[in-house]
């Protein structure tokens, strides 16, 4: 294994500029092994073979299939799910196809589309507490950081007395550093009690009525109603697939505004060019994941028998890992492929590809926008308030994400 190159994801610098390792990387070869973190991998850097593996159902999500040692298997598999059971990214057909039919069931796009409003005034009611005047705000801390949690606590009806308790675990949860697998897995069975006291109450609750799922109620009222034929979550279930959408959900669309913002502020004339259009929010946001994908990396696959891809062999029991940030700037697919332009169109990996795609992709598109254009028309002029290469950047396998986004918010519009 020491012959291998190793890729960290927490110095500092493959923090602040990781693609230009994984363009050395992406040179030579469309997979390569390296350890990542401690943990030896074949990372996907190309495109086209990041499609191929995702699509491979000999390609499997479930941790057993890891023919390294256990303290890897426990390393991937993570603190992040600690108490928590096998969950949808965690598992194969048919089980996931059974867990995945029942939760899209609920989550639909007529529910989704719901949140609009909520957004909206969420969005408007952070920008309302920002300093007034060209002053200085940290807009994660402000703006970025607080709006997907509170689109969750929408989503699973959090009531109000338990909100602020909601919202510190999970910010606690995802503030975490991986270093910190005892905070997280603090806040993790918090947040899973949390939702396990919901999930109970309304049960009860709603146990003599009857719920038109994709309509009706809230997402964890449908998750609780949900049926296919005979078949529903159970109670272990349902409190894991809750946990699991907070758990993707929230930090990553956190990142997904900040980086936007981000990318939009690093260059002259973007946010202008959106000012003065903000039809193009959306292409922009594709764009964005492009080109800072939130994910850098997630779940990694496990070959389930020797597979051949061009000059690799990876074999049964091997982990195999996409990493999406470099996939989405392969010069392959993506003329120009580190430069944002509007012109790329918008086939990015950011949510990934195959049965595991995201499942949230409509709401962090949605939220996104609404977070785009609120802002945007309210400070229309903000900046960077320090250089781009002075921002710190998270030090996370999984997120790619500032630490703080300094700005001057310019006058009001
Ligand atoms: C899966 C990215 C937001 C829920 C995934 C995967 C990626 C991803 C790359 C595939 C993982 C794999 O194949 O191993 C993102 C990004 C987001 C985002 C970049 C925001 C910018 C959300 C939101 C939710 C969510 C808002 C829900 C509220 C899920 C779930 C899965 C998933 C449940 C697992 C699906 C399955 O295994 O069938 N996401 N996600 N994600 N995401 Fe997201």
């Amino acid at each position: 294994m020491s012959d291998r190159p190793t890729l960290s994801t927490s110095d500092r610098e493959s923090t602040r500029d990781p693609y230009t390792s994984l363009a050395a990387l992406r040179d030579q070869a469309p997979l390569s092994r390296v350890v990542v973190d401690g943990l030896p991998v074949w990372l996907v850097t190309r495109y086209d073979e990041a499609v191929r593996i995702l699509s491979d159902p000999r390609m499997s999500n479930d941790g057993l299939r890891y023919a390294g040692p256990e303290a890897h298997t426990v390393a991937w598999t993570g603190v992040t799910t600690a108490g928590v059971q096998a969950h949808l990214l965690r598992v194969d057909p048919p089980d996931h196809t059974r867990l995945r039919r029942l939760v899209s069931k609920v989550f639909t796009p007529r529910r989704v589309a719901a949140l609009e409003p909520r957004i909206r005034t969420t969005a408007r009611e952070l920008i309302a507490a920002l300093p007034a005047g060209d002053a200085r705000a940290d807009l994660l801390a402000a703006y970025a950081g607080p709006l997907p949690v509170e689109v969750i606590a929408e989503l699973f009806g959090v009531p109000t007395p338990r909100l602020g308790e909601f919202r510190y675990w999970t910010d606690r949860y995802a503030g975490a550093s991986e270093s910190e697998g005892e905070l997280q897995a603090e806040a993790s069975r918090r947040l899973a009690t949390i939702l396990g006291d919901l999930i109970r109450r309304r049960r009860e609750e709603l146990a003599d009525a009857t719920l038109d799922v994709e309509h009706e109620g809230t997402l964890l009222d449908g998750l609780i109603k949900a049926r296919d034929h005979d078949d529903r979550l159970d109670e272990r279930e349902l409190i894991t697939m809750a946990f699991l959408l907070l758990a993707t959900g929230y930090e990553t669309t956190v990142n997904l505004i900040a980086n936007g913002l981000l990318v939009l502020m690093s260059a002259p004339g973007r946010l202008a060019r959106l000012v003065a259009d903000p039809g193009l929010v959306p292409v922009a946001i594709e764009e964005i994941l492009r080109v800072e994908s939130p994910v850098k990396t997630v779940t990694p696959r496990y070959a389930t028998e020797d597979i051949q891809v061009g000059d690799a062999l990876i074999a049964a029991g091997d982990a195999v890992l996409v990493h999406h940030g470099a996939v989405n700037r392969d010069p392959a697919k993506f003329a120009d492929a580190d430069v944002y332009d509007l012109q790329h169109s918008g086939s990015h990996l950011a949510f990934g590809h195959g049965v595991h795609y995201c499942l949230g992709a409509p709401l962090a598109r949605l939220e996104a926008r609404v977070a785009l254009e609120e802002l945007l028309a309210a400070r229309p002029h903000m900046e960077l308030a320090v250089p781009v290469d002075i921002i710190e950047w998270r030090h996370s396998r999984i997120i790619r994400g500032v630490r703080a986004l300094p700005v001057r918010l310019g006058r009001a519009s």
